[in-house]
């Protein structure tokens, strides 16, 4: 098994099991887990609040120095509380999804998010969740995966978990936002989504969660 205080990141694209991986993972390993894609959803609630234009950097970086952003993972989604508000629920939603991936091609945005991520990083033992956690965030990770899925399977479960949750569901749209989404995370000149060069790379479309996290702790004992 792994010493404790290591690093392990996940990144992929939205939908691809990343968040329950990354958390079941952590528990197994007695790690924290770190969402950085909530910190980014965080900052687009704020910005999408104060009713600040998306090009104005100045000011993003003004009501970022005076954000107080907490993250509290626990048992479900990790609680995010945006200057003493739990706004938890209000981020995970898909517009959320979507204004998190426009703030998130911003450079003020990712140096002041890169920066905390990593202040959270320093007592080790976390497994960070994300797109660029592997290559841009912490490259000196023990262990890197990327997560990947075909956007077919990962709105069809996506759209399962809506359902599920109540809501009323059309795939295809969702299937439209997957691949928006892909496409701009990726396409961004700033930390793209992409594999670190010393990743794993998991296609987790035929593997079930377990037997993907049983595959990381695998890797882990081989390390
Ligand atoms: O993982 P998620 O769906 O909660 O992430 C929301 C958006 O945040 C995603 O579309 C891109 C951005 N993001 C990012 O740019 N870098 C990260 N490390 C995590 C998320």
């Amino acid at each position: 098994m792994a010493e404790r205080g290591k690093i392990i990141t996940i990144d992929g694209p939205s939908g691809s099991g990343k968040s329950t991986i990354s958390r079941r993972l952590a528990a197994r390993l007695h790690y924290t887990y770190l969402d950085t894609g909530a910190m980014y959803r965080a900052v687009g609630l704020l910005v999408n609040r104060s009713g600040i234009d998306l090009d104005d950097e100045a000011d993003i970086q003004k009501i970022l120095e005076g954000m107080d952003l907490q993250l509290l993972p626990g048992d479900g989604d990790t609680r995010v509380i945006l200057d003493r508000e739990d706004v938890s629920s209000a981020i995970r939603t898909a517009e959320m999804g979507m204004v998190a991936s426009r703030v998130s091609a911003l450079p003020v945005v990712r140096k002041k998010l890169t920066e905390l991520q990593r202040t959270l990083g320093l007592r080790g033992a976390v497994v960070a969740e994300g797109r660029d956690t592997g290559t841009v965030v912490f490259p000196e990770a023990e262990l890197k995966f990327y997560l990947d899925a075909s956007p077919e399977e990962r709105a069809r479960r996506r759209s399962a978990q809506l359902r599920e949750q109540g809501h009323d569901v059309d795939e295809k749209e969702i299937l439209a936002q997957i691949k928006k989404r892909d496409k701009d995370d990726s396409a961004r000149s700033l930390a793209p989504l992409k594999a670190a060069e010393n990743a794993v790379i998991i296609d987790s479309s035929v593997m079930t969660i377990e037997e993907v996290v049983n595959f990381m702790l695998d890797q882990l004992d081989k390390k």
